[in-house]
């Protein structure tokens, strides 16, 4: 028999093994992403059960008397959108991000809250000395929260810490990849670290009741291992996401055991820390200008809640053989393939012309709806004509340049109406809810309609 090798070589990016190295990893092809770990954990499944050390498990019908699972509010609106309602007890959260996003500074108003609400909250810090966060608290105004801290890697002293006193409600470890086991030869950050560690707190969570929440940053090289290694252990996996040039942030949901994971909370990175955006279409229209060519305003929807954001659109005559098609927010595929219906149904061209689209505000939209508000920007811009100031738009457009109905037409119009907007462009198929909407509806059923409508100039 075979005598079981000790080592492996296991992928920092995707968590795959391999008996000996190479250069790219043949399950998610990252270059130089395999390191050496000799340890049992990093494979799992390859410990195999010996014969008859097992017990016969008691198997139960689907049917029974589990209640639904009890939450408790975060005290952060946005937070408690996202989590489904709260957060569930003795539930494990990972949270993922790039460093500097604001991950930290998330957690530590959470724990603040939770503490001031009379919870148990317990702070981690594996990466931050104890003063630098309590300077941050005392910039986040959260210095009287009774957070209970500590700066802490080993993993045995956090879980003998965890074992000590009444449990807590919440457990925050910032970060899952400065954690260390002794009993795991590799480095902290590598696979079978995390993975380790992760498993060992996810268990005590479990049995005392505690959520806790693992912060995991994501990190492009894969050179440590991302968060991604441990997302099947963890009951919900959130990622806040953001762009360093704006100040807001976008935590999103997903994977989620215990709610929808489409929702997103809005955050707005403050001097004072994270501020709830409650309203985020205003955020995003905030700083429109009035009546110039190549703007249109998109009346979106992400998760459950309508969000309005404007698309501009640059058209410009080129010298290039190849006229540039650049596009920042939205997918270059799209853009064109919405150029050539363009071309092809409605018979306006922009070959000759460089073609810039760009949502505003730094926001990524992958909405197909954003197809008839992207074509008005574009239409607008090559006429130089303005859209209409009180005008969104929304609607899917087909290859054929048919206008595809579009889900939850009333929420996106809803939405319009309470900002102001007194117009909208839309699908002429889809239900409507007409009642207490008095936006005049421009119901399309082919681009040309629009097109027809802003003559382009030549
Ligand atoms: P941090 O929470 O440390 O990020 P992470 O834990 O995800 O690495 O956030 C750091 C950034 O946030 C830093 O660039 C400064 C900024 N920041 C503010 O703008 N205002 C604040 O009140 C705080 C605490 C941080
Ligand atoms: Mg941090």
């Amino acid at each position: 028999m075979a005598k079981p090798s000790r080592s492996t070589y296991v992928c920092q990016n995707c968590g795959a093994t391999s008996p000996r190295w190479a250069g790219k990893c043949v399950s998610c092809g990252e270059w130089n992403t395999l390191i050496e770990e000799t340890d049992a954990i990093a494979a799992p499944g390859t410990g195999l059960a010996r014969k008859g050390s097992g017990r016969v498990i008691a198997l139960e019908g689907l049917k029974g008397k589990t209640r639904e699972a009890p939450r408790f509010s975060t005290g952060l609106a946005e937070l408690d959108r996202v989590t489904g309602g709260g957060i569930v007890p003795g539930s494990a959260l990972l949270i993922g991000g790039e460093p500097g996003i604001g991950k930290s500074t998330l957690l530590l108003q959470l724990a603040a809250e939770l503490a001031r609400a009379g919870k148990r909250a317990l702070y981690f810090s594996g990466e931050e000395a104890a003063a630098q966060v309590r300077l941050r608290a005392e910039r986040l105004g959260l210095s009287d929260a009774p957070v209970e801290l500590a700066c802490e890697t080993s993993l045995a002293n956090i879980l003998a810490t965890l074992e000590d006193g009444k449990p807590a409600d919440l457990v925050v470890i910032d970060s899952v990849q400065t954690l260390w086991a002794e009993t795991i030869e590799s480095a902290p950050g590598t696979v079978s670290q995390v993975r380790a560690a992760a498993q060992t707190l996810i268990r005590h969570a479990k049995s005392a009741g505690s959520a806790i929440l693992l912060v995991g940053h994501v990190t492009k090289d894969g050179q440590i291992a991302g968060p991604k290694v441990i997302e099947h252990m963890v009951d919900t996996v959130l990622y806040f996401e953001g762009d360093r040039g704006h100040t807001y942030r976008i935590l999103r949901a997903v994977k989620n055991r215990f709610g929808a994971t489409d929702e997103i909370g809005v955050f707005e990175m403050a001097s004072g820390g994270l501020r709830e955006i409650a309203n985020p279409s205003e955020l995003f229209l905030g700083d429109r200008e009035s009546s110039s060519p190549g703007a249109a305003v998109f009346a979106g929807i992400e998760g459950t809640r309508p969000l309005l954001v404007e698309i501009q659109a640059l058209v410009a005559p080129s010298g290039l053989g190849t006229p540039r098609r650049a596009v920042v927010g939205w997918d270059s595929n799209r853009l064109s393939m919405l150029l050539a219906v363009l071309e092809t149904r409605a018979g306006i061209s922009f070959a000759g012309h460089d073609v810039y689209l760009n949502i505003a505000g730094g926001l990524k939209i992958a909405e197909p709806a954003a197809d008839l508000a992207a074509a008005a920007a574009l239409l607008s811009s090559l006429s130089g004509v303005a859209v209409p100031r009180h005008r969104i738009y929304f609607g899917e457009v087909s290859l054929s340049g048919a206008v595809n109905a579009t889900p939850l037409m009333t929420p996106r119009l809803k939405e319009a109406q309470k900002l102001g907007f007194r117009e909208a462009m839309c699908p002429a198929r889809g239900e409507l809810e007409a009642r207490g909407l008095k936006l005049k509806l421009h119901r399309l059923t082919h681009l040309r309609e629009l097109a027809d409508e802003a003559p382009p100039c030549d």
